[in-house]
């Protein structure tokens, strides 16, 4: 009996944690961006995709040392914010129909694009894995 009260009192204490931990938006949103993003894109430099430091505020299409925006995105008069980063990861063909995000960018839950976009805005420079 004993055992099992312990057992018991283990797995409730974890089911309390769990929520705990998993509070944070930003960190949810980290591990997806670690899963979905981070083989193109970096805070502080280009890669494969633009640099994504600096970039709520400024205009789609705009990092000018960066070459291989498609016109789509180009052309687009989007300036990015919470709202306009959402409707992109939504769906990126709807602005740029050639874009490459199209195939690997998407993410589709609501919920998950809030947590990435949380962690969007951190700029952590942990993740920052770039080609020297
Ligand atoms: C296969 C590589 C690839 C992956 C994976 C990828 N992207 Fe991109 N991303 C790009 C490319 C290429 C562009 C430029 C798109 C264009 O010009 O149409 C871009 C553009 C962007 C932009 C607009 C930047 C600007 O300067 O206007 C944002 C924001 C963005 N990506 C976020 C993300 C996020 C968040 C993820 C993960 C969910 C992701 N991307 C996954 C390649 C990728």
């Amino acid at each position: 009996m004993r055992i099992l009260s312990v057992v018991t009192f283990a797995f409730v204490s974890l089911v309390a944690y769990l929520p705990e931990a998993y509070a944070d938006d930003a960190s949810e949103g980290r591990d997806l961006f670690i899963r979905q993003c981070i083989g193109c894109h970096a805070f502080a430099c280009n890669k494969q995709g633009p640099r994504l430091g600096g970039l709520f505020g400024r205009n789609a299409g705009g990092v000018e040392d960066y070459g291989f925006y498609s016109e789509g995105l180009k052309n687009s008069d989007i300036v990015w914010s919470e709202e306009t980063v959402d409707a992109w990861l939504e769906d990126p063909g709807k602005i740029a129909p050639q874009s490459v995000m199209i195939i690997y960018g998407k993410v589709e839950d609501p919920p998950l694009r809030r947590k990435l976009i949380a962690f969007l805005k951190t700029e952590d420079p942990t993740i920052n894995i770039c080609p020297q």
